[in-house]
């Protein structure tokens, strides 16, 4: 009689995850309708599309590459005085967060809501 214990199954599950995940990905490649839909999570803050200037400035249109960058900082936990970005990019792949940047970066028209 083999019993189980937690850790092995806990560890196995990890490396199963790794796996498995890294495979999704690699095969299917996030599509636009996809990261329209992660984006719209950002949308309860941020505003419709992305447009709204509050304490922060719109989330949309801007370049890809620094929106990127600036979601993989927060994602890392490299933002200083950071309250709710650091948790909320955390719980996204960072290739989720690539597709969203991307998606974001592509709204250019600027009108506020
Ligand atoms: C619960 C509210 C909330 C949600 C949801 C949210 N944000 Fe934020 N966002 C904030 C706050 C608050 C800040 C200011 C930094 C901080 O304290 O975390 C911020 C800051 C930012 C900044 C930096 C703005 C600047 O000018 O420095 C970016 C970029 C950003 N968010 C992108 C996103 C994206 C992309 C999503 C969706 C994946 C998202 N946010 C979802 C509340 C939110």
């Amino acid at each position: 009689m083999t019993r189980i214990m937690p850790r092995h199954v806990i560890g196995l599950s990890a490396a199963a995850l790794l796996l498995f995940g890294g495979q999704a990905m690699a095969e299917e490649p996030i599509s636009y309708e996809q990261a329209s839909l992660l984006a719209s999570t950002c949308f309860a803050c941020h505003g419709t599309d992305g447009r709204k200037e509050g304490n922060f400035a719109p989330i949309a249109g801007r370049p890809y590459e620094s929106l990127n960058a600036q979601l993989i900082a927060f994602r890392n936990d490299q933002v200083p005085g950071t309250t709710v970005m650091n948790r909320l990019a955390a719980g996204y792949s960072e290739a989720e967060l690539e597709a969203i940047a991307l998606y974001l970066s592509g709204i250019t028209d600027r009108r506020r809501d």
